[in-house]
C-alpha cells in the first residue's frame, strides 16, 4: 500500500551513519512544530499562482536577483525557530521526513525515509515547491523563483559552486562546505575522479550519460533512480565539509538542508526529472502508474505555516504547479554525448 503521512505527535531522534571512513552515528532531534488549525488537503485551486515562476541557473542570475534571494533567506533565517516557515524548520523537514524521525501513520513498522526510492523525486519536488512559496511570500514577490545549480552544464560555467552562495556575510552562505572545492575547482559528478579539467569534464559527461536520460525507468526506478544514486549523491558529498565526521552539512541527510545551496542543488535534480519527462529528444516519457506510487502522501508547511497534505500524483507536472525551467541549451554537451 502507498506510504502515508506520519503521526507528528510521535517523533523520535533521527539517525545518520557515515557512508565513508570509520563508522560514525549521529542522532539528531529534528521534531517538527505542529501548527494549530486543520491540515489542508492540497488542491490546485487553493495554491494557484497567477504568474509562472521560471527557475534560472544560479550562475546566470544578476545582482538584483541575488539581492532579493539573499533578502528572502535573511527573512527566513530571522523567523523564530518554532515557526514552520523558519530556515531551521525548513532544514529539519528534510531530516524529519527523509530520515526516520517519524513512523508512518497506520504502520508502525515503517520509518519514513524517502531516499533510495521512487518517492525521492516527487517528495523533493513538493519540498521545494513550498520552500519557494514561503520565500516568495517573505519577500512579497509572487514571481520569486529558486535558482538551479546547473552542475550538468560542462561548458558554460555551471559546473562550479555558484558564486552567489559564496560571500561569507550572506544569508546564502554555509561554513560547512569543502573549502578545497571552492571555484575554480570543477564539480565531480562521480566521487573521487581525478585528472586535469578536461579529463574531469569528460568524466562528468560520462556520469550524466550514465544516468541514461533517454531510458524510461532509470530516473525514478522503485529502488532509487540513477539520478538520485549517481550525480545527486555525488554533489552532496562533493559540497560537504570533509573535515566533519559525516561530511556535514551537505554530505548527510540530517543536515544537508541547512545549507541554502541544497535547494539549488535539488532544483537541478528536479529540472532533470522535468526535462526527462517532457523536454528531451525522444520524449515525452511517462511516470510510474502504480497506485502505490501515485497515492503516496506527504506533509509540508505552506507560506502561512499551515500543514498541507500532498500526494505524488499531483506533483508529476511542474507546469500545473506553476513553475518551470528554461529549455535545455542547444549546446548542452551531454545531450548528444557518446562516451
Ligand atoms: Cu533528500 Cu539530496 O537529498
Amino acid at each position: 500500500s502507498p506510504i502515508g503521512v506520519p503521526n507528528l505527535r510521535e517523533c523520535q531522534l533521527a539517525t545518520d551513519r557515515s557512508v565513508v571512513g570509520p563508522l560514525t552515528t549521529v542522532q539528531l532531534n529534528c521534531c517538527l512544530p505542529i501548527p494549530p488549525g486543520n491540515v489542508i488537503d492540497f488542491n490546485f485551486g487553493k495554491y494557484k499562482t497567477t504568474t509562472k515562476r521560471v527557475r534560472m541557473p544560479a550562475h546566470k542570475v544578476g545582482t538584483d536577483y541575488i539581492a532579493k534571494y539573499r533578502r528572502a533567506y535573511e527573512l527566513m533565517r530571522s523567523l523564530p525557530q518554532d515557526d514552520p516557515r523558519s530556515f531551521a524548520t525548513q532544514a529539519n523537514v528534510h531530516c524529519a521526513f527523509c530520515n526516520g524521525a517519524y513512523k508512518q501513520a497506520g504502520d508502525d513498522s515503517v520509518l519514513l525515509q524517502v531516499h533510495f526510492s521512487w518517492l525521492f523525486l516527487a517528495c523533493h519536488r513538493w519540498y521545494l515547491y513550498f520552500h519557494e512559496r514561503i520565500l516568495a511570500s517573505l519577500v512579497g514577490d509572487p514571481t520569486f523563483s529558486l535558482v538551479f545549480w546547473n552542475w550538468d552544464d560542462q561548458r558554460n560555467g555551471g559546473n562550479v559552486m555558484p558564486a552567489m552562495f559564496l560571500p561569507t556575510d550572506s544569508s546564502l552562505y554555509d561554513a560547512k562546505r569543502n573549502q578545497a572545492n571552492l571555484p575554480p575547482t570543477l564539480v565531480k559528478l562521480v566521487p573521487g575522479i581525478t585528472g586535469n579539467n578536461s579529463e574531469i569534464i569528460n568524466q562528468n559527461l560520462n556520469a550524466i550519460t550514465g544516468t541514461d536520460l533517454s531510458n524510461s525507468t532509470v530516473l525514478s526506478a522503485p529502488l532509487g533512480g540513477s539520478i538520485e544514486n549517481g550525480v545527486h549523491n555525488a554533489i552532496h558529498f562533493w559540497t560537504g565539509d570533509i573535515t566533519q565526521p559525516l561530511i556535514q552539512d551537505m554530505g548527510t541527510f540530517n543536515t544537508a538542508a541547512r545549507d541554502p545551496i541544497f535547494y539549488a542543488h535539488h532544483s537541478n535534480v528536479d529540472r532533470l526529472w522535468d526535462k526527462w519527462r517532457y523536454g528531451l529528444p525522444g520524449g515525452p516519457r511517462s511516470d510510474h502508474s502504480d497506485p502505490d506510487f501515485l497515492n503516496a502522501e506527504f506533509y509540508f508547511y505552506d507560506e502561512n505555516g499551515s500543514l498541507v497534505k500532498v500526494k505524488v500524483s499531483d506533483a508529476l507536472d511542474s507546469s500545473k504547479l506553476g513553475y518551470g525551467y528554461p529549455e535545455v541549451a542547444a549546446d548542452e554537451l551531454w545531450i548528444n554525448y557518446s562516451p
